[in-house]
């Protein structure tokens, strides 16, 4: 499966759903997930996420390994998004920002 990490945190772009041939996303307040049992591994959103936050889940970073299991959790309670819709207002001061757990909105 494909995993969401922390640079979508108050960014959620939402390029990423879009291009999805199974509808995979899962919408949080200012987080995506990708929803484990419908990820089909196409890879395509991976290079639609202009905070480059989507990885397999084989090449999650040593320290965004908690996503994985976040993703799986929080697809379970959120709703689908389907299409591309605009980013949070203030997602540009945001893309750069490291450590930003903190503020994921559950
Ligand atoms: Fe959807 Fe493919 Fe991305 Fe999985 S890898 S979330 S199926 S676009
Ligand atoms: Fe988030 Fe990137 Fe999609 S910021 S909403 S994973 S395009």
């Amino acid at each position: 499966t494909f995993v969401v990490t922390e640079g979508c945190i108050r960014c959620k772009y939402t390029d990423c759903v879009d291009v999805c041939p199974v509808d995979a996303f899962r919408e949080g307040p200012n987080f995506l997930v990708i929803d484990p049992d419908e990820c089909i591994d196409c890879a395509v959103c991976v290079p639609e996420c202009p905070v480059a936050a989507i990885f397999a889940e084989e090449d999650v970073p040593r320290d965004q390994l908690d996503f994985t299991p976040l993703n799986a959790e929080l697809a379970l309670k959120w709703k689908p998004i389907t299409r591309t819709k605009p980013a949070l207002p203030d997602a540009d001061d945001w893309s750069e920002v490291k450590d930003k757990r903190d503020h994921l909105e559950r």
